[in-house]
């Protein structure tokens, strides 16, 4: 290697890069990049270009050329979690999700060329790109924690392999130990932690801490705070290396002041316009919803009668009724059933559903008012899917949170560390 440093080297160190960060951002073996620094061969002009956007980065200008860091989205339903990472420069590598309907829902709002795999359980971690941060809302089953103890007892080899075989949190786990992304996110709901008395969370906890050796941080956290909705969902981060990352002073918008149903209901006085995308769910002539949302008097009368028979035995009630001053419950994958859980007063007549534009800004998929985001399948399909899914703005409170560490590493950048004023949440 020649004394003198190459242009290309000055501008490596510049960007803050290491070689090996650098090598797999174009795609090369170190060998090249070493190649390129010590005037062996000629750098590529994009490696030049993927440099100086680094570089603009570090000094206020970044251009989002060059993703901050890259994700994957498994069990990925309606892609709430990306919606959350994308807009900080989040580039998605890799997505799952095998129900059809979900998969129609996310080449809608994504980009009808998503390449999207199924069932996560036939994809070979070897199949999968490399990625900094690897996102899950995977389902939550239990573990059976017998045959661990079994193991242990007859001194055979273990681990998470083990422990966690046959479950959907086992793909989880060996996608990260097969890539060792930077960090990763994981959602669930908030019983995750007493689910099976408490050995789910346990086993997942250890698989991750222990067997994987990640520092894992987890909090409750319920979305009240952005959207007019009881929804509490655990959220699991963990990052490779140590690091001073912290859920618990994440900032939280007080909930008490969060915003109320009146945000998202439509507002049924003709101001609202039933133009494409809401054509569906509202009259043209005066953005009134449309009857088949109107609960019929057969399944009101129903619902009342079974709320009072339970009511009568001490159960509590049976459906929520909400006015625009309210905010509801957690809407369920089952709404499609009868909407219990969140019937809308009107002022006479029988309440009705949530329409899925409601919805869809119930679960910050839209802004309180809009309706961008494409809803191509069944009102069926669509309860399913947002009852399934996370908040929005939830995540994306998250994911500035975690940005620091996430992006800072990603470019090397210890300075973005410090610049807290930038990603502060609330
Ligand atoms: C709790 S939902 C996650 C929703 C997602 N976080 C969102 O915001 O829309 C779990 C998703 O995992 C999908 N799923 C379940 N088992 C799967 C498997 N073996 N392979 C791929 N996807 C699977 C389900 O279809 C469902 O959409």
């Amino acid at each position: 290697m020649s004394e003198q440093k190459s242009d290309f080297a000055k501008l490596r160190e510049k960007a803050g890069i290491p070689v090996e960060e650098l090598a797999s951002l174009c795609g090369k073996t170190m060998r090249t990049i070493y190649r390129w620094e010590n005037g062996a061969s000629r750098p590529e002009k994009l490696a030049i270009e993927k440099l100086k956007n680094l570089v603009s980065s570090s000094e206020g200008n970044y251009e989002l050329n060059t993703p901050r860091f890259t994700f994957i989205d498994l069990f990925a339903g309606i892609g709430g979690l990306r919606r959350g990472f994308e807009p900080l420069g989040g580039k998605c590598v890799f997505t799952s999700e095998w129900n059809e309907y979900s998969q129609q829902t996310y080449r809608a709002n994504y980009g009808f060329s998503e390449n999207i795999a199924g069932d996560i359980t036939k994809i070979s971690a070897d199949q999968i790109p490399p990625h900094d941060l690897l996102l899950a809302g995977f389902p939550c089953q239990p573990f059976s924690i017998a045959g661990v103890s079994k193991k242990n007892a007859l001194h055979q080899p273990h681990g998470f392999a083990c422990a966690t075989q046959g479950t959907l949190f086992f793909d989880v786990a060996r996608i990260i130990a097969h890539h060792r992304p930077k960090a990763f996110m994981l959602e669930n709901v908030k019983n995750l932690v007493n689910h099976d008395k408490g050995k789910t969370f346990e086993i997942i906890r250890n698989t991750l801490e222990v067997e994987l050796g990640y520092q894992v941080r987890y909090r409750v956290i319920d979305a009240r705070s952005w959207v007019p909705q009881h929804r509490e969902r655990i959220v699991i981060v963990g990052f490779r290396d140590p690091n001073d990352f912290r859920l618990d002073d994440m900032i939280i918008p007080n909930p008490m002041s969060g915003p109320v149903l009146r945000t998202i209901l439509h507002p049924e006085d003709g101001t609202e316009l039933a133009n494409g995308n809401n054509s569906k769910y509202i009259e043209i002539a005066d953005g009134s919803v449309k009857n088949r949302y109107i609960l019929t008097d057969h399944l009101w009368e129903y619902l009342q009668a079974y709320s009072a028979k339970h009511k009568a035995k001490g159960n509590g009630f049976g459906f929520g009724l909400v006015g625009p001053d309210d905010i509801s419950r957690t809407l369920s994958a089952r709404y499609y059933k009868d909407g219990s859980e969140i019937l809308v007063k009107r002022i006479s007549g029988n309440p009705r559903r949530l329409t899925p534009r409601e919805c869809a800004r119930l679960m910050g998929f839209d802004a309180p008012q809009g309706s961008d985001f494409v809803i191509p399948v069944s009102d069926t399909q669509a309860y399913r899917q947002f009852g399934n899914a996370v908040v929005v703005p939830m995540v994306e409170a998250v994911a500035k949170h975690m940005l620091p560490w996430l992006a800072a590493k990603q470019l090397g950048f210890t300075d973005l560390l410090a610049d807290k004023e930038m990603v502060s949440v609330g």
